[in-house]
């Protein structure tokens, strides 16, 4: 049972990030969680590299997170493409966490 890994954390319920990108602050982390297909949920850092904006703001298309600001998206890996294919980052690339659904939670193995 992945609940009982160390770190591992219920993040929001399953319906919310079918709806939307949800922020979640988990140990004085800012995530992202969304759905990349109707059963396979991603988390990442919520934080574009790029420019710092929240990814949680912008949406999902094809299964990646979109940025709301210049439209660089991710993917549940934390990789980034950019529009036109250039990424040139001012921050790291977001952290990905292993993550899954139990009930009707969305949970995530968040390790030190
Ligand atoms: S701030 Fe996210 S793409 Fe520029």
């Amino acid at each position: 049972m992945k609940q009982a890994l160390p770190g591992s954390r219920p993040l929001c319920t399953l319906s919310a990030a079918r709806e939307a990108p949800q922020r979640v602050m988990c140990d004085g982390r800012a995530l992202v969680v969304w759905m990349v297909d109707d059963v396979l949920p991603a988390v990442i850092d919520d934080r574009c590299p790029h420019g710092n904006a929240r990814l949680s703001a912008g949406y999902v298309l094809y299964g990646r997170i979109v940025c709301p600001l210049h439209m660089w998206t991710f993917g549940p890996d934390g990789r980034a493409q950019a529009p036109g294919g250039r990424v040139e980052a001012a921050g790291p690339m977001p952290r990905s966490y292993e993550c899954w659904i139990s009930g009707d939670q969305v949970w995530a193995r968040i390790a030190a």
